[in-house]
C-alpha cells in the first residue's frame, strides 16, 4: 500500500461546522433547530444494514446489521477469525463489501457514487499496529493528513498537532521518531494522528494487543477520555473489563455473524448464548 493511500484511506476530514469545541478541549455537536436533552437519543452516526463480505469462496461476513448514535460507544468482542476487523474496514470501505448498505455520518459509504475521500474524512481509524511513518516525527504524523488534503495550512496543524499531542500526555515527544518512542507512546500518537481531521466517528482495531501489559493503560485511558468528550466509537477489543466499564453496548461476533448484543451487563454476566458463555469462560479477566 502506498503512503499516500495508507493515510488517505484511515485519516479523514473535518466536519468542523457540526461540531464546537469545549473549554476542555473536547467536541460537542454544535447547537441545531431541534434542542438536544440529556434524555433525548443522539442522531445515528453508523447504520449497518445486512453487510456481507465474501474473499472469493471464503464468506467472512454474513448479514450483519447494527447501528450506533452519536455518542455511543460500542466494543466489539469475539474469536479470532470472526470478521471483526473485516468489519471495521467496511465501515471505511478499506474492505468493499460484497453486498449490504453502510452509512456514516449520513454518507452512504456503499453507494456507488458516494465520493469517498470526503465521506472518508468523517473516520478515524486506529490500528493495532500503529502504522505511523518511521521518516516523521510524532508532530509531523499528526499534521501529514489535514496539510497533505489541503484541508489545514502547515501553521495551523501545527498548532493542533501540539493540542493533541498534549491531549494524550505527550507534549515532551513532539520532535522524537516513532523508534524513539514506547509501543504504548506510538499508539497514542497513531490515536492523535487520527483525531487531526476532527472525524465524528472512530473505529479502534484492538488498539492495545500489540502492546506490553505497562503499556495498556496509558492508552486504554486515552480512549477513555475520548469516549467522556462524547465521540462515537467502535471498538475491537479483547479487554473485557475495558469494555464493561467504556462500553454502552457490547457486540459479541462469531463466524461472520452477530450472535448477541447489549449492555455489558447482558452479555458479560447473563449472556444468552452458550457459544458466548463459552467464550467469555476462556476470555474474561485474563
Ligand atoms: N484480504 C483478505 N483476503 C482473504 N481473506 C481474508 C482477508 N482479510 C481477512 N480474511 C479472512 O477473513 C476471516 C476474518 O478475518 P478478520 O481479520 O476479519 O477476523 P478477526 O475477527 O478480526 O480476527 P482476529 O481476532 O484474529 O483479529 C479470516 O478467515 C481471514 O483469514
Ligand atoms: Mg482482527
Amino acid at each position: 500500500m502506498s503512503k499516500r493511500s495508507l493515510i488517505m484511506a484511515p485519516e479523514t476530514g473535518t466536519r468542523i461546522n457540526k461540531r464546537v469545541q469545549t473549554n476542555d478541549g473536547g467536541t460537542v455537536r454544535a447547537p441545531t433547530d431541534a434542542p438536544v436533552t440529556e434524555n433525548s437519543p443522539g442522531r445515528k452516526k453508523v447504520i449497518v444494514r445486512d453487510l456481507y463480505k465474501s474473499f472469493g469462496t471464503l464468506d467472512v461476513l454474513k448479514g450483519i446489521s447494527m447501528e450506533a448514535h452519536e455518542g455511543d460507544v460500542i466494543c466489539i468482542v469475539g474469536p479470532s477469525g470472526s470478521g471483526k476487523s473485516t468489519f471495521l474496514r467496511c465501515l471505511n470501505m478499506l474492505e468493499k463489501p460484497t453486498s449490504g448498505t453502510v452509512i456514516v455520518d449520513g454518507h452512504e459509504m456503499t453507494d456507488k457514487h458516494v465520493n469517498l475521500n470526503k465521506a472518508r474524512r468523517s473516520i478515524g481509524m486506529v490500528f493495532q499496529q500503529f502504522n505511523l511513518f518511521p521518516h516523521l516525527t510524532a508532530k509531523k504524523n499528526i499534521m501529514f493528513a489535514p496539510v497533505d488534503l489541503g484541508v489545514m495550512h502547515k501553521r495551523e496543524a501545527e498548532a493542533k498537532a501540539l493540542e493533541l499531542l498534549d491531549r494524550v500526555g505527550l507534549s515532551d515527544k513532539a520532535d522524537s521518531h516513532p523508534w524513539q518512542l514506547s509501543g504504548g507512546q506510538q499508539q497514542r500518537v497513531a490515536i492523535a494522528r487520527s483525531l487531526a481531521m476532527n472525524p465524528d466517528v472512530m473505529l479502534f482495531d484492538e488498539p492495545t494487543s500489540a502492546l506490553d501489559p505497562e503499556m495498556i493503560g496509558e492508552v486504554l485511558n486515552v480512549i477513555k477520555e475520548l469516549a467522556s468528550t462524547g465521540m462515537t466509537m467502535i471498538i475491537v477489543t479483547h479487554e473485557m473489563n475495558f469494555a464493561r466499564e467504556i462500553a454502552k453496548t457490547v457486540i459479541f461476533m462469531e463466524d461472520g455473524k452477530i450472535l448477541e448484543q447489549g449492555s455489558p451487563a447482558d452479555v458479560f454476566q447473563n449472556p444468552k448464548e452458550e457459544r458466548t458463555r463459552k467464550f467469555l469462560s476462556l476470555i474474561v479477566d485474563k
